[in-house]
C-alpha cells in the first residue's frame, strides 16, 4: 500500500510519511536519499543549517522522478530572520536543491528573545505569493508564537513540526493545531534514540503482537494519531523498515498504551525547548 496523502489548510497535499535529514552528512546525502528515493518515499524534510541540501538535490535530480511527484520541505534558519535576510536563504536553499520552488518553507524556531519571528512570517507569505514556495509554516513554535503571528496576519501555518514522540506528546500545541486546522508534524519521531521508547511493554508488546518491529509500531502510532513525520535513518534497511508501515493497524488500547508513556509534565523532551533556542 501506498504512502498516503493529508490535505493541508491551503489545498496542498503532503505525504503523511517521509525521510528526514537532521545529521545526514553532506557526503553521503545524495546516496542516503537516493536510496529513499528508491525505495518509495516522495517526501524529503532538510533544511539549510543540516548543510545537506546540495546532496538532496542531487539525488532528486539523479532520480528522474517528476517534480510534481515529490514533496520537499526546507527551512530558514534562526539568523535570517531580519530584512530581506528570508527571500535571500530561500534563494541559496532552491539554489542548492536545485529548485525553483519547495513545496513547504518553514521559519525553523521562533528565537523568541530575539522577538523576530513575526517579521520573518511576514516574509514567508510575500515568499509564497511570488511562488518560491507552495506552502509555508513554522516549526518549534509554541502557542503563544502561534498565536502571535495568526493575530498579526491572518494567515494561519500549514504546519507546526515540533518535537514529538511518545514521551513528549505537546498536548497544548496540538489542541490548538486541532482547532485552527494546522497540520503537525511529529519531529524527533522515534526519539531520536535517547531514551528506551523500543523497550517500553507498551511498544514491544504491539511489535510481538503483529509482527512488526518497535520503530514500525511507533510509526504507525504517530500515523493513526494523523501526525506527519519523517524518520531519519542513513541505513538503507531501516529506510525500508520505516516505510513498511501500511500492512497492519495498531488496535485503540495498543494506541492508548503508547499514550500513557506521555509522563505529562514536559519532562519527555529529548531535544531544547523552544524558548532557550535564540
Ligand atoms: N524542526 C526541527 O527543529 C527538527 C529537529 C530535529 C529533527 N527534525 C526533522 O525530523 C526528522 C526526524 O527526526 P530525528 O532525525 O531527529 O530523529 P528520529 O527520526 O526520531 O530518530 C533518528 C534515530 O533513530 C535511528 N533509527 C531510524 N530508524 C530506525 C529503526 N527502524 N530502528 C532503530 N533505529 C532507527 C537513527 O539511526 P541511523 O541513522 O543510524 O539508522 C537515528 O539515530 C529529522 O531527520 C529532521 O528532518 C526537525
Amino acid at each position: 500500500m501506498s504512502v498516503p496523502e493529508i490535505t493541508l489548510n491551503d489545498g496542498t497535499r503532503i505525504p503523511q510519511l517521509g525521510y528526514g535529514t537532521f545529521k545526514v552528512p553532506a557526503d553521503d546525502a545524495q546516496r542516503a536519499v537516493s536510496e529513499a528515493l528508491e525505495l518509495g518515499y516522495r517526501h524529503i524534510d532538510t533544511a539549510a543549517v543540516y548543510g545537506n541540501e546540495q546532496g538532496v538535490g542531487a539525488a532528486i535530480a539523479a532520480s528522474g522522478i517528476p517534480r510534481d511527484e515529490l514533496f520537499v520541505t526546507t527551512k530558514l534558519w534562526n539568523d535570517r530572520h531580519d530584512g530581506d535576510q528570508p527571500r535571500a536563504a530561500l534563494g541559496e536553499s532552491l539554489e542548492r536543491l536545485g529548485l525553483e520552488q519547495v513545496d513547504l518553507y518553514l521559519i525553523h524556531w521562533p528565537t523568541p528573545a530575539k522577538d523576530d519571528y513575526l517579521h520573518a512570517w511576514q516574509r514567508l507569505i510575500e515568499l509564497r505569493a511570488d511562488g518560491l514556495a507552495r506552502s509555508i509554516g513554522v516549526s518549534n513554535f509554541l502557542v503563544p508564537h502561534l498565536e502571535k503571528i495568526v493575530t498579526a496576519t491572518g494567515v494561519v501555518p500549514a504546519v507546526d513540526q515540533i518535537e514529538l514522540h511518545p514521551a513528549h506528546q505537546q498536548p497544548a500545541v496540538t489542541a490548538w493545531a486541532a482547532a485552527h486546522d494546522v497540520r503537525i508534524e511529529s519531529w524527533g519521531p522515534l526519539g531520536q534514540g535517547k531514551y528506551d521508547l523500543f523497550g517500553t511493554p507498551a511498544v514491544a508488546g504491539a511489535a510481538a503482537a503483529h509482527g512488526k518491529t518497535p520503530a514500525q509500531v511507533v510509526i504507525r502510532w504517530h500515523l493513526q494519531h494523523g501526525y506527519i513525520l519523517f524518520p531519519k535513518s542513513v541505513h538503507r534497511e531501516r529506510l525500508a523498515e520505516n516505510i513498511d508501515v501500511f500492512d497492519f493497524v495498531l488496535t485503540d488500547d495498543e494506541v492508548a498504551a503508547i499514550d500513557a508513556l506521555e509522563p505529562g509534565d514536559g519532562s519527555g523532551r529529548v531535544s531544547a525547548h523552544p524558548d532557550e533556542v535564540n
